[in-house]
């Protein structure tokens, strides 16, 4: 359904998602990254279960909530990609870090 512009001339970035390696490019958000690699789902919701994807891509909606480098329920539209990145799809609810 994702795919980038046939002319996108960004470097390449490699991020770990759930174990395997995902290429990204630099200045993609780990929400972009993760929808033009084709993921199926990023968290699944702690009532339900049922899958969820980013949405909204710009901070609202929450749907896109991912542990990334070991800090759970981060929103995956707002930060950007770095090489060697850990991501994690989160399964229902995480707790809180102070
Ligand atoms: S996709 Fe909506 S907050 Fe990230």
């Amino acid at each position: 359904m994702f795919r980038r512009l046939p002319d996108d001339t960004r470097p390449a970035v490699t991020i770990d998602l759930d174990g395997e390696a995902v290429t990204a490019r630099e200045g993609d958000t780990v929400a972009a990254a993760v929808l033009a690699a084709g993921v199926g789902h990023t968290r699944t919701t702690p009532v339900s279960g049922k899958p969820r994807l980013p949405y909204c891509m710009m901070g609202v909606c929450f749907d896109c909530l991912m542990e990334i480098d070991g800090v759970p329920n981060r929103q995956a539209c707002m930060v950007r990609v770095r090489e060697g990145m850990t991501v994690r799809r989160q399964s229902g609810a995480r707790g809180v870090v102070a």
